[in-house]
């Protein structure tokens, strides 16, 4: 049944991609991390994963505007991961077709960041913990995740319920980082800098494994 459902899920974005309906994609790097990153030069260095990475605008900041040694893109449909390669790719920032939820061994305590923008959004919500999990796992024990959560993603288009995106709250958040045991919150605040229509409705934070 796992298997039938993500293979599902990710026909779903692959489509969205191949019909070239991409709304999330703004074909620029999220503004809340060139925001962190301007304000803690030197922070950001080693291996960082970025789990639903897309066409790869953000790996590329991260590759233009840290000390980051090896980005690696993690994003299950194929299209995306051609076109980040194609468009954004590098020696240092190559994205590669797979599941979050399926991480191969070399992914597993190998990252010194992660950086999240949409993925968990994009997930359906009973996969939060999961998402917990796997982030948790790709980590090394002194890695950091690099979050910007999309509290309210609603519009005329999407409703509560009927994601993707699906909302969340700082209060939500905090119990499935927090509450499972398995990471700190070290930052959090509403990021100055978004995309246009994003302003107020997003999350910043920082947050260490336990
Ligand atoms: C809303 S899009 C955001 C893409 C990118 N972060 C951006 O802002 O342009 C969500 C992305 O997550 C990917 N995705 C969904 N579930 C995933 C999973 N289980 N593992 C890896 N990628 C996943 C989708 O293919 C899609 O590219």
């Amino acid at each position: 049944m796992r298997i039938l459902f993500h293979k599902a899920i990710a026909m779903d974005w692959e489509n969205h991609y191949l019909d070239k309906h991409t709304p999330w994609d703004k074909g620029a790097a999220a503004p809340p991390l060139l925001e962190w990153v301007d304000s803690n030069p030197g922070a950001i260095s080693g291996k960082v994963m970025i789990p639903g990475s897309g066409k790869g605008h953000d790996g590329r900041a991260l590759v233009e505007k840290t000390d980051a040694s090896h980005v690696i893109g993690l994003d299950i449909s194929p299209s995306a991961v051609a076109s980040a390669n194609i468009e954004n790719g590098s020696a240092q920032f190559q994205s590669e077709v797979g599941d979050l939820f399926d991480l191969p061994p070399a992914h597993q305590s190998a990252f010194d960041w992660v950086w999240e923008h949409t993925c968990f959004c994009a997930i359906e919500p009973e996969m939060r913990d999961a998402y917990v999990e796997a982030v948790h796992l790709a980590l090394k024990p002194d890695g950091e995740l690099l979050a910007v959560f999309y509290r309210d993603p609603y519009d005329d288009e999407h409703s509560p319920g009927e994601g993707p995106p699906h909302g969340t709250t700082v209060e939500e958040l905090r119990e499935r980082f927090e509450g499972s045991g398995r990471f700190q919150i070290l930052e959090s605040y509403v990021p100055r800098a978004s995309y246009d229509g994003r302003e107020g409705l997003e999350q910043m934070m920082r947050l260490k494994p336990l």
